[in-house]
């Protein structure tokens, strides 16, 4: 199976609630399953750094429908390869809201992409790439330890 990955960040919208975020990523999760896509969305600060992966035509399917999104504007593809297998393989869209103090605490990983706490999604593919493959690390399902 031809299998794709896209990077993108973008702007939220003004007036977008915590609530709208989860509505939209019930629905994102759902879509995404049924396509076999499966990815990240970390939403923080007034933005959205994501990491999709899927069969090719529905990666641009997806993709192509989020870029119509009036709930954020500026979207920017970081990168777009074709990859061998999935880096976010765990969720069909799972919300990493960074604004929420205890997803903080779990996720961000201090000091490494901006000094202290401060939060900040890098424009670079690969550091970007990196931070989600953080984020996925920190919250990643505990695989359950085989029965003897
Ligand atoms: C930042 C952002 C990320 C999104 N990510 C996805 C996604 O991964 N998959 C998806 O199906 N829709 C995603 N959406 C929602 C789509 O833009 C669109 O509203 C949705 O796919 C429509 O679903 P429907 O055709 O079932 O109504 C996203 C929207 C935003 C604003």
């Amino acid at each position: 199976m031809d299998l794709h990955q896209i990077i993108y960040t973008s702007v939220c919208a003004e007036g977008v609630s915590y609530l709208d975020f989860l509505d939209l990523v019930k629905t994102a999760d759902r879509n995404n399953k049924q396509r076999d896509v499966t990815g990240i969305l970390a939403h923080g600060g007034g933005k959205f750094l994501s990491g999709l992966e899927g069969p090719t035509e529905a990666i641009n399917q997806t993709f192509s429908k989020i870029c119509k999104d009036r709930r954020h504007s500026e979207v920017q593809i970081l990168s777009y390869d074709a990859v061998a297998e999935r880096a976010f393989p765990d969720w069909g869209l799972f919300l990493i809201n960074l604004d929420q103090p205890h997803h903080k605490r779990r996720g961000w990983p201090k000091g490494k992409y901006a000094p202290g706490e401060e939060l900040f999604f890098p424009d670079d593919p690969r550091l970007a790439f990196a931070l989600l493959w953080d984020l996925r690390s920190a919250w990643k399902p505990k695989e359950l330890p085989k029965a003897a």
